[in-house]
């Protein structure tokens, strides 16, 4: 534990990270900082960082702190942290895996099914008072699909086995085959969607998945075909995307994320082949509590010299 007689620990706080749950307990034990306030208070008391995906920790921030000493992400994506930057300054940086993996599945589940069956929009036809005047219009299936999915991490797993339920077939594109799996691994993303026509995104944003789904791979998915992202936004070429959407160039589209969260591109709107969703995949009170847990418990170990319990994989531990 924190030596008593030594100033408690000041971290910094880059917006709103589950109050009820993080900020409370935080508080019980550092001198909690926002960042609308850091410019008043001493930067070097600052020594760790909890954050979530809506605010950028860069270079920047962290050469603004010299005394910072670890990173902790509310979510498992921490394309908004840079981390490559906190490891060349020794900083460890943690972020929240495995507890949200079957609470996101469920939503793509629900939002591959909503996407195909096209269920928001039969919901408002209902509300309408449409349905007296007819029956609402016959509609695509999930029977006789093949589902490529783009990425096959923890996430992608649990997705896969609610897949495996479905009866649908199943491939996945990403840089490495995971062994032992029983499902082909297609090592070009352009190929796979040619042999598919429902793609499910579940990687990583950032850099290295930019615009992985662009206009070409939606073209090889086809007129049948159905994206849905629960990635990041930035994974998906937007335009790209909406002017496929518009032209017919795939069938459907079901999207929990955007490339500039909460800005969603107006012209989504008034098209009824996509479901759109404000990023949804972990919102539930349970796996939100989980998710803020172990943030408090990440940044409790670390104090307690015990090191981080969930560092992300640019962070080397137990140190070199
Ligand atoms: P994970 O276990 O690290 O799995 C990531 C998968 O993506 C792996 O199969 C990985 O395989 C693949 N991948 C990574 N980079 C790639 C690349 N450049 N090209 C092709 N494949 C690549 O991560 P996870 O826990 O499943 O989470 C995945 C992502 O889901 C998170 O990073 C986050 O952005 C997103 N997410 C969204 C929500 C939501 O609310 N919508 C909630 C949670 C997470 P290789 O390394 O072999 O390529
Ligand atoms: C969170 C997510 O809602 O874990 C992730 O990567 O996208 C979501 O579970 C988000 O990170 C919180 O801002």
């Amino acid at each position: 534990m924190t030596d008593p007689a030594t100033p408690r620990p000041s971290v910094l706080v880059t917006g709103p990270v589950l109050e009820a749950v993080v900020e409370r307990q935080l508080g019980a034990r550092f001198a909690v900082v926002a960042l609308a306030d850091l410019a008043r208070t001493d930067p070097r008391a600052v020594r760790a960082i909890a954050t979530r995906g809506a605010a950028r920790v860069d270079a920047a921030l962290m050469d603004r702190l010299p005394a910072l000493e670890v990173i902790a992400n509310f979510g498992v994506g921490y394309d908004t942290v840079d981390a490559a930057a906190a490891a060349a300054r020794g900083v460890v940086v943690t972020h929240t895996p495995d507890v949200l993996d079957d609470e996101v599945a469920d939503l793509t589940l629900g939002l591959l099914l909503a996407t195909v069956r096209r269920l928001p929009e039969a919901d408002r036809f209902v509300r309408a008072g449409r349905w007296r005047a007819g029956a609402f219009p016959l509609t695509a299936t999930l029977r006789g699909r093949t589902v490529g999915m783009v990425g096959m991490g923890r996430i992608g797993r649990a997705i896969a086995r609610r897949l495996d339920a479905f009866g649908v077939g199943l491939v996945y594109h990403s840089r490495r085959k995971v062994a032992d799996l029983g499902y082909d691994h297609v090592p070009d993303l352009l190929a796979m969607a040619r042999a598919v026509d429902t793609l499910v995104v579940i990687v990583p944003g950032g850099p290295a998945t930019r615009h992985m789904v662009n206009a070409e791979v939606l073209a090889a998915l086809g007129p049948d075909g159905v994206l849905v992202n629960v990635a990041r936004g930035s994974v998906v070429d937007e335009p790209a995307l909406l002017a496929a959407l518009q032209a017919g160039t795939i069938l459907a589209a079901g999207l929990d994320v955007f490339e500039d969260e909460p800005r969603v591109p107006e012209a989504f709107f008034s098209l009824d082949n996509v479901v759109l969703l404000p990023h949804v995949g972990s919102a539930t009170t349970r796996t939100r509590t989980a998710m803020g847990q172990l943030v408090v418990d990440n940044l409790f170990s670390w104090f307690d010299g015990t090191g981080p319990l969930t560092p992300v994989p640019e962070t080397p531990w137990p140190r070199r």
